[in-house]
């Protein structure tokens, strides 16, 4: 597994540190609001434990998952929804929870479809940020890094299912995805 690893881009030092940023921004933002958190099934889980802990406000949590069409590591910009969020959200504040917007195409999507159910507000929130890659013009609310254009795997990210667990973010070796990005 190490030895798929190239470089370590963002440590867990340094990720704990700008989450507890991200957290009290977000605390004061959303003060005295109903906050509800959704989470975007599975790469912002591990971003979303440790930022919810940071986040001294009453809020809810729900999730969704999404798909995009297209295997790999990139996107084709159609995405269907895997599991939809279960409570309602007329009356709620929605921050979108992901762990990088690279394209945009998969927030905007998600921004559009909450948008349309009406909530009190809706704002999006990612622990990574690849501006390079940008398809879409897209806004980005709270972000933690931005990085140049690299495929990252760890904290949450995977490729092909695997590295999620890894405490950092790490750049992984162009040989292991195999020009399948
Ligand atoms: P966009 O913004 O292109 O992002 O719609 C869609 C999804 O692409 C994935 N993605 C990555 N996953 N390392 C990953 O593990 C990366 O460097 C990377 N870049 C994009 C991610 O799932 C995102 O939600
Ligand atoms: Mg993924």
């Amino acid at each position: 597994m190490q030895d798929d690893i190239a470089e370590v881009l963002v440590s867990a030092a340094e990720i704990k540190k700008r989450v507890k940023e991200m957290g009290a921004a977000i605390s004061r933002d959303y003060a005295g609001k109903d906050l509800l958190v959704v989470g975007i099934l599975k790469g912002a889980i591990i971003f979303l434990a440790d930022l919810v802990r940071e986040i001294t406000i009453p809020l809810q949590l729900d999730f969704m998952a999404v798909s995009s069409y297209g295997a790999g590591t990139t996107t084709s910009g159609a995405v269907r929804i895997l599991k939809d969020l279960e409570v309602p959200v007329e009356d709620k504040h929605l921050l979108i929870v992901e762990d990088i917007v690279d394209t945009g195409l998969t927030l905007k999507y998600l921004l559009e479809n909450l948008k349309a159910r009406k909530p009190l507000s809706v704002r999006s929130c990612t622990i990574l940020d690849k501006p390079e890659r940008r398809l879409v013009d897209v806004h980005v609310d709270y972000s933690g890094f931005s990085i140049p254009d690299y495929f990252v795997v760890g904290y949450g990210l995977d490729y092909a299912q695997k590295y999620r667990h890894l405490p950092d973010i790490c750049v992984l070796k162009p040989e292991v995805y195999n020009g399948q990005r």
